[in-house]
């Protein structure tokens, strides 16, 4: 039985899929494990869970790098692997995609599905933002200003929306997995210890951005580079947020610029609607605070912050009469996306 509808956003840290006739949502890490650089061992959250601990012959990649297709044959066969466990042939695929990216970079995202062995009976677009917003059960026709600020894996995107459009929208490459760098690079100065990507990220999410506690520890385990042996350690909490200051600071700044250059009527509704908070990094503890006091403008998340634009997305997808027109088929002959 063919003819199903998916809704499909490709993060970097993961995929996230709607699939309408089940009516569910499910993700997978966008992570793929490739075995003499040829034969493909391992795909989604399996693959992921060989990182850094595979042998030397398999390789763990991620096709996927600041909120675009680095690697398209490997996302491509990454895509088809994950959906193969479903029935996917002749259906029609609507992805979310960020705005702030190159005509080549979107076509990518077109091309992937359309071009791949799921023999796609349609593809069309949605901005991300957009999504986001329907997640975020904001009534997009009617506002008249409301910020969103997905903060992913790999990027974060501020948009403002009024009226049904994207007013403006702007891509940063840096997400949770440059925090985590942070982390990694703080430690490895600091404590001459060197730690891997997922110690960095259970840190990030045990701490968070932003609380009273000055004064908690957490044993991890690493690399003392001074005797270049495996060992554990405590890490404070301190240490962990001083890594993560500089980041949420260009966060902030980015913010900033962006409100001093909105039109002054969108602005005011904005300063009423707030802004929303998205994306997995939203589950930061204390982050929607911490924006909200350095900003000045008040900051909301959803639940499942992770999950907004999926949930967007099924909205767009299950009624398509009200929301269709904020798809966009790249072979359309008007297609035209933001300038
Ligand atoms: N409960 C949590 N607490 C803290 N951080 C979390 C939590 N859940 C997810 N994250 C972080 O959120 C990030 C992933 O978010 P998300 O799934 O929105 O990214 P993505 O959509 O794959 O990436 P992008 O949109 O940047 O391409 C990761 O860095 C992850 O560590
Ligand atoms: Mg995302």
């Amino acid at each position: 039985m063919a003819g199903n509808i998916y809704g499909l956003d490709l993060g970097t840290y993961e995929i996230k899929v709607y699939d309408e006739r089940k009516d569910e949502i499910w993700k997978e890490k966008s992570a793929i494990a490739t075995k003499n650089q040829t034969e493909i061992f391992a795909v989604g959250d399996e693959a992921y869970a060989m990182y850094e601990k595979a042998p030397q012959n398999i390789e763990v990649l991620f096709p996927m790098q600041g909120g675009v297709i680095a690697r398209f044959c490997d996302m491509q066969n990454l895509l088809e692997n994950l959906l193969r466990k479903r029935q996917f042939f002749g259906s029609e695929y609507v992805i979310a995609i960020p705005t702030d990216i190159t005509e080549v970079e979107k076509r990518a995202f077109y091309d992937l599905v359309y071009h791949s062995s799921a023999r796609a009976k349609s593809v069309s677009v949605v901005e991300r933002g957009i999504a986001d917003a329907i997640g975020c059960k904001i009534d997009v026709y009617q506002t008249g200003g409301v910020m969103i600020l997905n903060m992913g894996g790999g990027t974060m995107e501020l948009s403002v929306l009024a009226y049904g459009g994207i007013v403006m929208n702007r891509l940063l490459k840096f997400g949770g997995e440059q925090f985590d760098q942070e982390i990694i690079n703080l430690v490895r100065r600091n404590r001459d210890f060197l730690i891997g990507r997922k110690t960095a990220e259970q840190l990030r999410r045990t701490f968070g951005i932003f609380s009273e506690d000055t004064k908690s520890k957490m044993q991890i385990a690493g690399r003392n580079l001074i005797l270049g042996l495996p060992q554990r350690t405590d890490i404070s909490i301190g240490l962990v947020r001083a890594a993560l200051k500089e980041q949420m600071d260009d966060c902030v700044d980015a913010i900033q610029t962006m409100i001093q250059r909105i039109p002054p009527d969108v602005l005011r509704e904005l300063k009423k609607n707030g802004i929303y908070l998205t994306g997995g990094m939203a589950n930061l503890r204390g982050i929607a605070e911490y924006l909200e006091e350095s900003v000045g403008v008040r900051v909301s998340t959803v639940d499942y912050p992770e999950l907004c634009s999926m949930n967007g997305l099924r909205e767009i997808i299950q009624d398509k009469k009200r929301y269709g027109r904020l798809t966009y088929s790249m072979l359309d002959k008007g297609y035209r996306w933001l300038e």
